[in-house]
């Protein structure tokens, strides 16, 4: 296995990283108060002593506070990213000063350190992996399938990650329980539709210093990220354009008044073009030949391949820095076409850019903190055989009570009668 230096062997100023690292995360820690309770509670009850946890995630302020939480529970964590471009290093500074955590996250590394940093957290001899896109299970099983003897169990964090993980589960190839946290209501309908919607935006609106009113905004997917991108366009008086390949969600995006048209036609007519697919080739060659000068390109789906980047560099006559963050391709007529964050999730990898809101955070994390505590519980040792698991309805609504206290919001119970009700089949008319 390679070695692979930790991020404190990789900065200058280290001192000045962790300050500035651990100044985010008090931030962040002051706006998450899931991840207060679930630490208090990690903090007492260590559920998870003498784990070992390796973590492929976007290493931010709010992932930090995760990490935390973990290792507060009794687990020794080994963290690195899960994007080339998501990493605050001085976050992973901080995070890599805690007692029992080891960062390697790095920003800004090309293909071959990304994958060393990941075998660096599987040298720990993970008992539970932590993924957001599935890397870390991907690289387990491809190259060091002798440590999943020793493996309890994983979480996977978001669509794609859960895509990858049931294709890998019909082959017969996952030979270890995860997780789908995406899917549960507590994470999907936060954190994919107004974490993803008002992150990206607020990214691309930082980014390019352009307004969306009036704008023709183009969202390639209208499932939950679309929709929230979608949505919050539409709030800030874009006018949108929607693109699908499933019937039931382009319908549903023309009957919640959107336009749907083949990307083909919206080629030609947006000024923004946002892809939330968790596809690829969603924008290729035919459709660059078409748009007009001065466009907007982004993704916010979790690879970048869903913009055909290698086509529009053929098409090119140059390419050159129009703004930080912006790379701005020219077409051989004088168009140019301008391209955020290389086509990587344009929400994490722009300079400029924080991830989800802190609160929509909170949510998703306190679900992968009480997934990883479920996956330890002995009394629950041997429910979970290899493959993808629904996370049990009661974590997702354990998640959703901290959070109603916390906000203050007080809700009604279901009586013993309406419980009955809802429970029989022979009440009729
Ligand atoms: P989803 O499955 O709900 O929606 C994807 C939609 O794209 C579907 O309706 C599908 O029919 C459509 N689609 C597929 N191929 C298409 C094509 N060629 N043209 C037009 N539409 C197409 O998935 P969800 O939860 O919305 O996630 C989408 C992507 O965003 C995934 O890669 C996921 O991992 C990522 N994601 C990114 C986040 C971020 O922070 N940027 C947060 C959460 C998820």
């Amino acid at each position: 296995m390679t070695e692979y230096p930790r991020i404190t062997d990789q900065l200058d100023d280290v001192e000045s990283a962790r300050e500035a690292g651990r100044r985010k995360m008090e931030w962040a820690r002051q706006h998450m108060p899931i991840m207060a309770a679930v630490r208090a509670e990690f903090e007492a009850d260590q559920p998870l002593a003498g784990e070992r946890i390796a973590m492929a995630m976007h290493v931010e302020a709010k992932t930090a506070i995760l990490v935390e939480a973990l290792a507060a529970g009794g687990a020794e964590v080994a963290v690195t990213g899960c994007n080339p471009l998501s990493t605050h290093d001085d976050v992973s500074a901080a995070l890599d000063d805690v007692e029992n955590i080891t960062s390697y996250a790095k920003r800004e590394v090309d293909a071959e350190e990304y994958y060393a940093a990941i075998e660096a957290t599987i040298a720990h001899e993970p008992t539970i992996t932590v993924d957001d896109g599935m890397d870390l299970v991907a690289a387990i099983h491809e190259d060091y399938p002798e440590l999943i003897e020793g493996i309890v169990g994983g979480c996977e964090e978001t669509t794609t990650g859960v895509h990858r993980l049931r294709a890998m589960a019909a082959d017969g190839a996952l030979d270890y329980p995860v997780f789908a946290v995406n899917d549960t209501p507590m994470k999907r309908l936060f954190d994919n539709v107004h974490g993803t919607g008002e992150s990206s935006l607020a990214s691309l609106a930082m980014t390019t210093n352009l307004s969306w009113a009036g704008k023709t905004v183009v969202v390639a997917g209208f499932g939950y990220c679309g929709k929230g991108v979608a949505r919050k366009a539409a709030g800030q008086n874009a006018n949108v354009i929607v693109t699908e390949v499933e019937p039931r969600r382009a319908l549903e995006a023309h009957m919640e008044g959107y336009d749907v048209l083949p990307m083909a036609e919206a080629a030609a007519v947006g000024d923004v073009f946002l892809t939330t697919t968790g596809n690829r080739d969603v924008v290729v060659r035919e459709h660059f030949e078409r748009m007009d000068d001065g466009v907007v390109l982004a993704n916010a789906g979790h690879f970048d391949v869903e913009i055909d980047l290698d086509a529009l560099d053929d098409l090119a006559v140059d390419r050159y820095e129009a703004r930080d963050g912006v790379e701005a391709f020219e077409m051989d007529d004088g168009r140019r076409l301008n391209v955020v964050a290389e086509g990587r999730l344009v929400n994490l990898a722009a300079p400029v850019s924080l991830g989800h809101p802190v609160e929509v955070m909170d949510q998703s994390f306190g679900v992968q903190a009480v997934c990883v505590r479920e996956l330890l519980d002995r009394e629950h040792a041997d429910a979970y055989e290899p493959g993808v698991h629904d996370v049990p309805d009661a974590l997702d609504r354990e998640i959703a009570e901290i959070k109603l206290e916390a906000e203050g919001v007080d809700f009604d119970s279901l009586s013993e009668t309406q419980r009955e009700y809802m429970d029989s089949w022979d009440h009729g008319t």
